[in-house]
């Protein structure tokens, strides 16, 4: 009895401040926010009403309500006042809908379960964060201030692509991406379901294509790569479990466009049935840093073993289209091929872009026979090929290669990396990669997708949409990544797919997700990326100036480490006589922390640069041994590292320091690291200690002796086809 009253108390405090502020509060913004007068108050016997086909989307929002209220609900097609009432309409657009909050009731009409479903999602977010979680609120009513909602989508197309070939995510996995990908009001999920590093779907017609070629490591078809060991990794996905999948997504109105990358990025195919590269033996590194992953275009059976793949395919997925990849393909196997180069003179193809485009065209022959469409990534049009202009094209590369899609006519998805590539960094430090810039929430919110138009005489209406990629490299570690780098960036993706370009404002979008949208993504249970504090060393006042990322955000410090959950909290001002060796980090909520971050205006560690030299018994790539001599300095192996190499850096007198840090790996991304290596250190009284193995690369030791020289002894391989060695950072 008293739990009741007290959550009543508290209900009656939370209610009228936060319904107002609720609506100024939503994620993507929508069209229009009318707000009327009165109100509603949801409270026990509350009744759900659906008209015939909106049972699903019924059933969605009672499931979510459970979450927070204490009482039952009625699920009742007979509309009746005082309930929520979903109804079709006639006359709206495809997905637009109109949410009325009056005095007697809730109302969300549509002209399509879709919008219907997106004016559901609308109204959970008038509801407090916890109908997404699984925290019972137990409460027994809520007030909702009259409002009228109009809201409709920008773009039909607005998706998120995941890279599943170079790490797998589990089935379980893709339908919790899912749930939030529909929250966002997100509708296509392109699964980008083979790649080099690995084959993810079932095909019983070629069983081996997931019994071997869905695993990589030592022994297996695909060698170890991104760092996930020389063990087995790698998992697939059955053909009943991409039906699950498939019809999970369709319930919350996704669609899925299944992706097989060909005719490049096709190792783990390759590494199955050798027989489909070209035969030939000169050997080529792709862009990505593979090896034999190019289909020869000339061989015919190659067609047939593609048709079958594909028709499986289409068979399990619903989606008019069907991406066929046609990303970066190294052109030396057909350069080098007699079949290839014959094939060329035959038709008179005149290099290896018209090579490719052949091979495009008998693609999408292939998958129009199976009933479908084509999709490919913008390397498709390079040439002067003109596909059916069915045909959608992703825009990757640039501005320009979105431009050149609509120019020709091609309905044009925007994944511009610079963008829509969630798997760059989001600032210099956090881990990532940064080929296309690092992309902080700022840059992807500035995506303006009519940007491409720009000079061009195209058809608007070509741009059909927006969408994140994730690619898989980096995503292994640390756990939960995947869903750091996604959101709060998806966040803004989705607005930019979704909300009108008027009313785009990045401030107003901020307010909305620190002010409310962040105690979802909370409830939702994902890992989102928190923003670190700025801190400033004012040397005149000995003080630190801490500036939070946003005004509600929590900043905590900690001298000599990294800030935890029980840390004092800041409040903008530090005053200290040590600057150097105080660390601040934002925590949201149970477990959610920023990377950890000094000043960024001192030097933090107090290095010292002692002179050495340094030794492999290795090849390295010409200067890289005096490179390595220097703190900062780089050293790539120039071949894969075998166990018994040694990279020895020889002080030239011995080093008083209080930490040395070794670490490897490429400064842009972490990629080609030191997998498999320990540490060792002479002392200058001759003796060696052990400091311990690299863990992902890097170890850092505090040395019990003046240094004379510390030894990187290998005891695997690496998984590239280089190591990345770093010069010594030594610490004061
Ligand atoms: C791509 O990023 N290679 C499509
Ligand atoms: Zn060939």
């Amino acid at each position: 009895m008293r739990k009741t009253l007290f959550a009543l108390m508290i209900l009656a405090a939370a209610s009228s401040a936060a319904a107002a502020q609720t609506y100024a509060g939503l994620v993507p913004r929508p069209l229009k926010v009318m707000p009327g007068e009165g109100g509603v108050v949801m409270e026990k016997g509350l009744r759900i009403c659906v008209s015939d086909g909106l049972e699903s989307e019924g059933a969605w929002l009672c499931k979510h309500l459970e979450n927070v209220f204490d009482f039952d609900m009625v699920l009742s097609d007979i509309p009746v006042p005082g309930g929520v009432s979903m109804r079709l309409v006639d006359g709206m657009e495809s997905e637009a809908y109109r949410l009325t909050v009056s005095d007697a009731q809730v109302i969300i009409e549509a002209s399509d379960p879709a919008g219907i479903f997106y004016g559901v999602q609308t109204f959970l977010q008038m509801m407090p964060p916890e109908v997404y979680g699984q925290r019972d609120m137990e409460l027994t009513r809520w007030e909702l201030d009259a409002v009228t909602v109009e809201d409709a989508p920008r773009y039909g197309y607005r998706g998120v692509m995941l890279d599943v070939s170079r790490t797998f995510y589990d089935a379980d996995h893709v339908l919790r991406l899912l749930d939030w990908m529909a929250y966002h009001k997100l509708n296509r999920f392109h699964w980008h379901l083979a790649d080099d590093n690995g084959w993810r779907i079932e095909i019983r017609k070629y069983p081996e294509l997931t019994e071997k070629g869905a695993w990589r490591g030592d022994g297996e078809v695909s060698p170890a790569a991104y760092g996930q060991g020389h063990g087995r990794y790698g998992g697939y996905y059955t053909q009943k479990e991409i039906r699950q999948v498939v019809e999970y997504a369709a319930e919350r109105h996704i669609e899925i466009i299944p992706e097989i990358d060909l005719p490049g990025h096709s190792r783990s195919l390759i590494g199955v049935m050798p027989e489909m590269a070209c035969p030939v033996d000169v050997p080529y590194i792709s862009v990505n840093g593979e090896t034999d992953n190019v289909l020869c275009v000339a061989r015919e059976e190659n067609y047939r073993i593609l048709r079958d793949i594909f028709k499986e395919i289409a068979s399990l997925f619903p989606s008019e289209y069907i991406h066929i990849g046609g990303d970066e393909v190294d052109h030396t196997p057909w350069n080098n091929c007699p079949h290839c180069q014959a094939l060329a003179r035959e038709l008179g193809l005149e290099g290896p872009q018209e090579i490719h485009s052949h091979f495009v065209y008998r693609v999408e022959d292939i998958i129009h026979g199976l009933g479908k469409k084509m999709a490919g990534w913008d390397e498709i049009v390079i040439s002067d090929a003109r596909y059916d202009t069915s045909s959608m094209v992703y825009a990757w590369r640039s501005v320009e290669s979105g431009r050149m899609s609509v120019d020709k006519g091609y309905r044009t998805v925007v994944q511009i990396g610079e963008y829509c590539y969630l798997d760059m960094k989001q600032s210099r430090a956090e881990r990532g990669h940064s080929w296309a810039g690092i992309v902080p929430l700022s840059k992807t919110y500035s995506l303006e997708p009519d940007e491409i138009l720009v000079g061009a005489p195209a058809d608007s209406s070509l741009i059909v949409g927006v969408q994140a990629g994730l690619w898989g490299e980096l995503l292994a570690w640390p756990p939960r990544l995947m869903e750091y780098q996604l959101f709060p960036r998806l966040c803004a993706l989705a607005e930019v797919g979704w909300s009108s370009k008027a009313d785009r404002d990045f401030a107003d979008f901020e307010r909305r997700l620190y002010g409310g949208h962040f105690s979802r993504l909370y409830n939702m249970g994902i890992a989102f990326r928190v923003a670190p504090p700025e801190v400033l060393y004012d040397s005149l006042s000995g003080s630190l100036r801490v500036r939070p990322p946003h005004p509600s955000a929590v900043v905590r410090y900690a001298v000599d480490g990294a800030p935890t959950a029980s840390s004092p909290v800041c409040r903008g001002e530090v005053v200290t006589d040590a600057p150097e060796r105080m660390l601040f980090a934002t925590f949201f909520g149970d477990g959610l922390s920023s990377i950890a971050v000094g000043a960024s205006n001192i030097d933090l560690y107090h290095y010292i640069d002692p002179e050495m030299t340094v030794e492999s018994n290795f090849p390295l790539l010409e200067g890289n041994l005096e490179s390595l001599a220097r703190r900062g300095g780089t050293g790539y192996s120039d071949r894969v590292l075998q166990e018994g190499d040694v990279l020895t850096y020889r002080m030239a007198s011995p080093v008083e320091c209080s930490r040395i840090t070794v670490s490897s790996g490429a400064p842009s991304s972490g990629m080609f690291y030191v997998t498999d290596a320990y540490v060792e250190y002479t002392t200058a009284d001759g003796s060696v200690v052990r400091a311990g193995d690299l863990y992902h690369g890097e170890l850092s030791f505090e040395p019990s002796a003046p240094v004379t020289q510390v030894r990187i002894v290998m005891t695997d391989s690496n998984d590239g086809y280089t190591a990345v060695f770093h010069g010594l950072r030594i610490e004061k």
